[in-house]
């Protein structure tokens, strides 16, 4: 049993998956803002200005915004290098070997499911407000988890089914119809932005810190979570046109578009509103509705509804990738592993992890489930990055589409700064990730090892 064999690097780039070729650079681009702008600016980002950090928030976001760059350059470089459409996973398979590459598939998985399921639940609460406002009131033990006093929360399981035709019909529809959607919710941020600027006021900027460093670095551990979702890009290796060329293109440009959103969004929210008034569902049209423009007020929930559905549906996609790469490897069954020959998508795991993720969506609150998401997606860039300077170490001579700069420093900045926003994380986080972790050990030494295409071989 050789745990540390790694695979032959750009196995899956050039070889023919059967995954239809048709994302261009542009399709990548806005697949990730499609990823990236979602729960995290439209709810967390007032519920931490809130709790954890008052107008700070905007530091908040360049510290986790550092972490992402670091990592999405780490992304870049092995996206183009290594391909394939496992992600991290794979990257791992080529850097380190199969026991540190399922480790990071199980972690992915976790990441990509469970962020699926809570921005469903987050969805749910958006809708059914809408919903209200025109007067359709669901009955409220079809909104509601059982821990909440409810039977099932409906919506949230729905969407999820909803979302699952369509990518189970074909990514080449998924991504006109994520194109759409991502235009809705960007135009409703500049209605935001183009609303707010207009209302600032600087006294709400001060207290700048009011719960001092401390509570600036929980602050970005959780708004961590508005910036998921670049990774899902590379995802996407085995269904872009050209990949090398256009994979970084697609990480980079939707991580940089995103972050100069969210620093305006983080300015303009504190500083038309004071920092204790955010601490609601819907924080962003609140805003709006205080300053009296109940019209944009209505634009920016629709946008919101719009931009938390493009979240799902790439993290879902992203979520299905992953999973595909994990069983053409054998490390889960390969009874998974078959691509349709009509629609061109792996239909057994879009249905067999939509059913799941529905059913997660549906009977449990949204809690903590976002720091578990985050604890699980902080681990996963740090081997990334890791990852990028083991394969530089050990595989110097291969051809490199995209190369980061500054070599060893970003890699090592990407660790440092993921290993720090972890710690801003509590105990009880960690705990649970823990626990996911050795249920993933468990079934690695009882199916997966012994299973695998490389242990076979
Ligand atoms: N970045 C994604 C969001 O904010 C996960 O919803």
């Amino acid at each position: 049993m050789n745990l540390m064999r790694t695979k032959p690097i750009n196995a899956d780039l050039q070889g023919d998956s059967g995954l239809k070729r048709c994302l261009t650079a542009l399709d990548l681009v806005l697949l990730g803002i499609g990823a990236i702008i979602g729960a995290g600016i439209f709810v967390l980002t007032g519920v931490a200005a809130a709790t954890y950090t008052g107008p700070a928030i905007m530091i908040s976001f360049v510290i986790a915004g550092f972490a992402c760059a670091f990592s999405a350059l780490a992304y870049a470089e092995l996206a183009a290098l290594v391909g394939g459409c496992g992600s991290a996973y794979g990257y791992s398979y080529a850097g380190f070997g199969e026991i540190m590459a399922w480790i990071i598939g199980w972690d992915l998985i976790l990441e990509y499911g469970v962020a699926t399921s809570a921005v469903a639940i987050g969805w749910s609460g958006y809708v059914n407000n809408a919903l209200a406002a025109m007067g359709i009131a669901l009955p409220s033990e079809f909104l509601k988890a059982p821990a909440e006093g409810g039977l099932l929360n409906l919506p949230a399981a729905g969407i999820i089914l909803i979302l699952a035709t369509l990518l189970a019909v074909g990514v080449h529809h998924s991504a006109r119809f994520n194109a759409i959607m991502v235009a809705i919710k960007l135009l409703a941020i500049f209605i935001f932005i183009g609303v707010g600027a207009f209302h600032v006021d600087v006294a709400n900027w001060s207290p700048f810190a009011p719960f001092g460093w401390s509570g600036i670095v929980s602050g970005a551990a959780i708004i961590f979570f508005a910036y998921i979702g670049f990774d899902a890009v590379s995802t996407a290796a085995e269904e872009a046109r050209d990949p090398a060329r256009d994979l970084p293109k697609g990480i980079l440009g939707s991580l940089i578009v995103c972050t100069l959103i969210y620093m305006l969004v983080a300015a303009l929210l504190t500083g038309i509103v004071p920092y204790t008034a955010l601490n609601s569902a819907s924080p962003v049209a609140d805003a709006l509705l205080r300053i009296g423009h109940p019209w944009a007020a209505g634009l920016v929930a629709a946008g919101a509804i719009a931009g938390l559905t493009t979240v799902m549906l790439v993290l879902y996609y992203g979520l299905t990738r992953i999973f595909l790469a994990m069983s053409r490897d054998g490390l889960l069954p390969p009874v998974f592993a078959v691509v349709n020959t009509q629609t061109k998508t792996p239909i057994r795991i879009i249905v067999g992890s939509g059913l799941c993720m529905s059913l997660i969506a549906g009977l449990t609150p949204i809690g903590d489930v976002a720091e578990l998401v985050n604890i699980g997606t902080l681990a996963a860039f740090a081997m990334v990055c890791a990852g990028v300077l083991m394969l530089r170490y050990t595989k110097p001579e291969l051809p490199r589409p995209f190369k980061l700069p500054l070599m060893p420093y970003i890699p090592i900045l990407g660790i440092i700064f993921c290993l720090y926003l972890m710690t801003g994380l509590p105990l009880i986080t960690w705990l649970r990730f823990t626990l996911w972790l050795g249920i993933g050990m468990v079934i690695y030494f009882l199916y997966s090892h012994r299973n695998s295409a490389l242990q076979r071989s």
